[in-house]
């Protein structure tokens, strides 16, 4: 049998990021036609043949995230009615996941809404890296593949070798990924109770643990407007901590996000490139690791139909977590 051949499409989200894992992988991205009509349409053509092959589309749902949606759904329509064997998205960073659950009377479940459009377009399979609840993995009736980003500060902070470090989840929903990585790092960790006034708004109640001398890692899915992890800096320095670095897997670095994180009193902001970060964001303390090595591994042996387990060795050392 011949093996489906592996293409690699990337959406317009995120160039920087499909054409490192193109350069790793030895494949050339496959040229596709993106335009905007002038009432704001987006037309989308795969510009060569892809009929039976193993397609990835690399397409991060970042601002404007709603053109960025119905971007890759647009895309994977075109894919499907080329006949494309197998249409696998790798999205490291899939929006509306905060909105998993009806928190007050109607609202809206849009993680929800955004599966049932991705996977009605016709994809065969999703990845993400750093869904905001766990559970979100059920919204889909595919092979989803949820990949974790602590281990890259981990393999950061080991390399770097820091001593004395607490890991900080900045609220209870963070506690879980807090835990794992600590177990990791084999350090112990505290846990902020964190409350939200409104929208856009973080405030920091109490603080469970001492983080007083010690190097305080605070690790959160998300920056946002920067509110919660700079709040979260601010009282954990005011008990004491030695030294704080805030790494977060999603930097979204929207509105005050960038000065709020320069004036806070981290001294090292960690991130993963989930999403592109404009040279205007960017602050003298960010460090950006990037996911392309993982991701390219990962493509690979989902082509050849191999383990993802055997590649994630931390899935072991936390296995009581
Ligand atoms: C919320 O629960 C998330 O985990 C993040 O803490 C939140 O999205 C960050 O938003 P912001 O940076 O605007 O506080």
């Amino acid at each position: 049998m011949v093996m489906a051949k592996l293409q690699l499409i990337s959406g317009s989200a995120h160039p920087v990021l499909s054409q490192k894992i193109s350069k790793l992988l030895e494949i050339p991205l496959t040229p596709t036609k993106t335009e905007t009509f002038a009432d704001g349409e987006i037309y989308v053509r795969i510009k060569q043949k892809v009929r039976g092959d193993d397609v990835f589309v690399i397409h991060s749902l970042t601002r404007p995230v709603n053109e960025a949606l119905m971007e890759l759904l647009i895309t994977i329509d075109a894919l499907r009615r080329a006949s494309a064997g197998r249409i696998n998205v790798i999205c490291p960073y899939l929006a509306y996941s905060r909105q998993d659950r009806k928190a007050t009377s109607r609202e809206p479940i849009t993680a929800k809404l955004v599966a049932s459009l991705i996977a009605g377009a016709g994809a065969d399979r999703v990845m993400t890296v750093d869904l905001h609840a766990d559970q979100i993995q059920g919204f889909y009736d595919i092979p989803f593949d949820h990949f974790v980003g602590y281990p890259q500060f981990v393999n950061y902070f080991k390399a770097n070798n820091y001593k004395n470090v607490v890991i900080a989840a900045p609220d209870v929903g963070a506690f879980g990924r807090g835990r794992r990585m600590a177990k990791l790092m084999d350090v112990p960790m505290v846990v902020m109770d964190k409350r939200r006034p409104n929208h856009n708004e973080a405030e920091v109640v109490r603080v469970i643990g001492d983080v007083a001398g010690k190097v305080v890692v605070i690790n959160d899915d998300i920056i946002d407007t920067g509110g919660t992890i700079t709040e979260a800096a601010r009282v954990l320095a005011e008990q004491g901590a030695k030294e704080i670095i805030l790494c977060a897997t999603h930097a979204l670095l929207s509105g005050p996000a960038p000065e709020r994180l320069r004036d806070c009193p981290a001294s090292k902001v960690l991130l993963l490139d989930t999403v592109p970060i404009p040279e205007e964001k960017r602050i003298e303390k960010m460090e950006v690791l990037s996911l392309a090595p993982m991701l390219s591994r990962v493509i690979k042996r989902i082509h050849y139909g191999d383990s993802l387990g055997e590649l994630f060795t931390w899935e072991r050392e936390i296995a009581s977590c």
